[in-house]
């Protein structure tokens, strides 16, 4: 697979980025020491990014699809407004069990509760209304979660779906990973959706923020 961007673009951004604090690096060293597929893990780069949208939003309840080891979930509760909180998601017990652990240790243990199970139960019974969404979990499963975050919306709610460029790999028709497939499918589906408006930011793996249409 060619690289999607210039070769050293990412490392300059990276470099030219707030770096994180030390909690936070220690959360990205335990998870690439500790966990399997510790890729799945935010970079610095994105984690900034989150954290201004939640800064400029000032959202007081934030939905992540997709916890890991809690990594995303700390740097956007950073930036949170008094009273604000993330909820955060997660189907696999290891992953949730180190997410709670670095949420205790963090300055911001009070600001992030982890729900266990299938994100599409959790969202069920989840009532809303959600400031921000940050979806991060199983690819095939986005437009799911799309139709069910889409009712519990707050007003000025935006949602960021994350990898949507799958490493490039949305550029080759012929491809046919079913998360290719997926991430295809929801990119087509999303600009084509005259309830919602996008862009698609080439950060990264690629991040989708959606809101809905003005009116
Ligand atoms: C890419 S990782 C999340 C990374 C994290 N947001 C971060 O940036 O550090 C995706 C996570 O979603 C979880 N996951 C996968 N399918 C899920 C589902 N159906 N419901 C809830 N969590 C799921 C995985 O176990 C994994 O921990």
């Amino acid at each position: 697979m060619k690289p999607i961007t210039l070769p050293g673009i990412d490392e300059y951004a990276e470099a030219h980025t707030t770096p994180d604090p030390a909690f936070m690096r220690q959360i990205s060293e335990n998870t690439w020491r500790s966990l399997t597929d510790p890729q799945m893990i935010s970079g610095p780069s994105q984690a900034r990014f989150l954290q201004f949208l939640v800064y400029a939003l000032r959202p007081r309840q934030v939905l992540e699809i997709g916890t890991f080891s809690g990594y995303s979930a700390l740097a956007m509760a950073a930036a949170l407004p008094p009273g604000g909180h993330v909820l955060t998601c997660e189907i696999n017990d290891r992953h949730a069990a180190m997410a709670r652990d670095h949420i205790a240790r963090s300055p911001y243990a009070g600001r992030v509760t982890v729900e266990t199970g299938p994100a599409l139960e959790t969202l069920d019974r989840l009532p809303g209304p959600f400031d921000f969404v940050f979806m991060d979990a199983a690819k095939q499963e986005y437009l799911a979660c799309l139709e069910a975050v889409l009712p519990k919306l707050s007003e000025h709610a935006m949602i960021a779906a994350d990898n949507t460029l799958w490493n490039g790999e949305v550029l080759y028709e012929d491809d046919e990973d079913a998360d290719v497939v997926a991430l295809r499918a929801f990119n087509d589906a999303v600009v084509a959706d005259p309830r919602l408006e996008c862009v698609l930011v080439t950060l990264r793996d690629g991040v989708t923020l959606i809101r809905r249409a003005a009116r």
